[in-house]
């Protein structure tokens, strides 16, 4: 009997907890959702340009129309609105997103930023342009998109925590 005391004293003790920790788990930051939808977006960014990467390096084979379209995908998603994807407040020391990397700088430095995702778009834009054109034609417009990435990247992204 006192076992059967003790048991039914835990599961009232689990089902009172349980609901309570997974909500503690759940519970999302208030700009959660806009600091996922623009992670996802750079790693849509990553993917395009990592498939043709692997095209320029020889580790995949050079397919014009993959590459053509993995250049107009990153095209595309360099040119989305970004608006609602860095609300004040969501920045990488704020925010308790643990995967957060975005700089405070980029909310102090707009136009600087801005001429950032503009080197992109002029970069990707050409990219789109000359990726199906053959290997020699993708290779010659993938350096530039790299050095914007890595042009933001070194200014507005926090090291890996
Ligand atoms: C205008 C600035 C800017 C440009 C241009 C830019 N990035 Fe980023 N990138 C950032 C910032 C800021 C973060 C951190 C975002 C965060 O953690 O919320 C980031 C994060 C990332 C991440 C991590 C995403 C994740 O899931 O946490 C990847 C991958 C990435 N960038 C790839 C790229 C690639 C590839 C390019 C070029 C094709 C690029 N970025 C261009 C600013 C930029």
């Amino acid at each position: 009997m006192k076992n059967f005391k003790l048991v039914t004293t835990l599961l009232v003790i689990g089902c009172l907890t349980g609901p309570l920790a997974s909500t503690a788990i759940a519970a999302d930051g208030p700009h959660d959702k806009a600091i996922k939808a623009r992670q996802a977006m750079f790693q849509l960014y990553s993917f395009s340009l990592g498939t043709l990467s692997g095209m320029a390096k020889g580790k995949i084979d050079y397919d014009a129309d993959l590459a053509a379209e993995m250049a107009a995908n990153l095209n595309a998603a360099a040119n989305l609105g970004q608006s609602a994807f860095w609300p004040a407040g969501s920045d990488s020391e704020n925010s308790d997103n643990a995967k957060n990397r975005a700089l405070p700088a980029i909310w102090e430095s707009f136009p600087e930023v801005a001429e950032k995702a503009d080197a992109l778009k002029t970069a990707a834009a050409a990219l789109a342009e000359n990726a199906g054109g053959g290997l020699d034609s993708l290779k010659a417009s993938l350096g530039p998109v790299g050095k914007s990435c890595k042009g933001c990247h070194d200014d507005f992204r926090a090291e890996r925590k």
